[in-house]
């Protein structure tokens, strides 16, 4: 049996009936940029997070980038972090103008431990940014309540979370800005590069849409300088089809992780994800730890089953934050994760027999 590590065609495959007309529309009309679908994708994706205010741009990146500039970042603040993340949420912090600060994480949900972040601040801190992390909110209530006690910002990185909740509350709802990826293979994902702000605070909005725009709100009358980070239309009108499909998406992975728990609860050696009191994953990752890591990933690949890992290196002993002063040792948790973290198949049209044939695969892989 193959059991790939993600499926990206079956689902193109069955929405392209409803995309296509959308996009030859588009092209007849030659309006490629901004535009109806965008701002209407707005509308639905902020109501879907339950915030006032979406905006779209073009990748998460940029998402995160323009929400740090329209905090006010400077040279010198510092911003706290996990290190068991994307590079592009402390990219955004650094081309901010910021630095990234990073606290340890929790070694069953491989969030960020909000009991680590008291020993990080400084005079400097400016504001936290958890990171929602393979489909699970970060523990956000401590977290909100260091941040209101020490006066600083909460911005979500929600890429990984679409629809994710804690305690009732959606990803993107908590912070005061939060920032969402739609790369090809999240769980809501572009058929391109895309990613959105959300925030609650409309003057917070309209200098996102600003940012995205060369520091326009009128064509040609700058009234600071921006980027080109305008969402395209394709993209938009692609995503307000497959939004509709998300919840449902969504419920797809939470029976498979489920079907996962139950199966691998068997199995001794796999320390399974935690699900956290009070969050409703999206499960964009289902990420075990396990002994000899490599040695399992590559029987489960002669078996024909497809892994990952996210991520092999933590961000403080990466190469490119080597001036940071980030030492072996630094982040325990988050180091012993990055050895034994393998991420396994999850995707909305993954089968039950599927699953457990990787759970079979794995305990055979684990014995031997
Ligand atoms: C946690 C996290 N933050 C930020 C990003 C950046 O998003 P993008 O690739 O759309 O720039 C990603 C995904 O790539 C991510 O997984």
């Amino acid at each position: 049996m193959q059991v790939p590590f993600l499926d990206l065609k079956t689902p193109h495959n069955e929405l392209a009936d409803e995309i296509l007309p959308l996009w030859e529309e588009i092209l007849r009309h030659a309006a490629f940029v901004g535009g109806p679908h965008v701002a209407a994708f707005e509308e639905e994706f902020a109501a879907a997070c339950g915030t006032s205010h979406c905006v779209a741009v073009n990748s998460g990146t940029d998402a995160l980038r323009f929400a740090f500039l329209a905090l006010g970042l400077r040279p010198g603040d510092e911003v706290i972090t996990v290190a068991n993340t994307f590079i592009a949420t402390t990219e955004a912090i650094t081309q901010a103008g910021g630095r990234p600060v990073f606290v340890d994480i929790d070694p069953r949900t491989y969030n960020m431990d909000p009991a680590k972040i008291e020993a990080a601040l400084t005079p400097r801190t400016k504001g936290i940014v958890p990171v929602h992390l393979y489909g699970q909110t970060a523990e956000m209530d401590p977290i909100l309540e260091i941040a209101g006690r020490k006066g600083l910002w909460v911005v979500e990185d929600a890429a990984q979370a679409q629809l994710a909740e804690y305690k009732g509350r959606r990803a993107g709802s908590m912070g005061v800005m939060a920032a969402t990826s739609f790369y090809p293979g999240k769980n809501l994902g572009a058929c391109g590069e895309a990613g959105a702000v959300m925030t609650n605070d409309a003057a917070l909005a309209a200098t996102v849409r600003k940012l995205r725009d060369h520091g326009q709100a009128r064509k040609y009358y700058h009234e600071m300088e921006g980027y080109n980070g305008r969402c395209d239309a394709l993209q938009a009108a692609a995503l307000r089809i497959k939004l509709r499909r998300l919840p449902e998406w969504n419920a797809a992975r939470r029976a498979a992780a489920a079907r996962y728990l139950e199966r691998l609860s068997g199995i001794p050696d796999v320390v399974a994800p935690k699900v956290a009191d009070g969050c409703l994953p999206v499960w964009h990752l289902f990420v075990i730890q396990v002994d000899n890591r490599d040695t399992v990933a590559e029987a489960l690949r002669d078996r024909g089953v497809g892994t990952g890992l996210h991520y092999p290196v933590p961000l403080h002993l990466q190469e490119a934050y080597r001036h940071l002063g980030g030492v072996e040792g630094a982040l325990p948790v988050t180091e012993a994760c990055a050895r034994r973290l393998l991420s396994l198949p999850i995707f909305p049209g993954l089968t039950d027999a599927q699953i457990d044939y990787v759970c079979e695969s794995l305990a055979a892989a684990i014995e031997k």
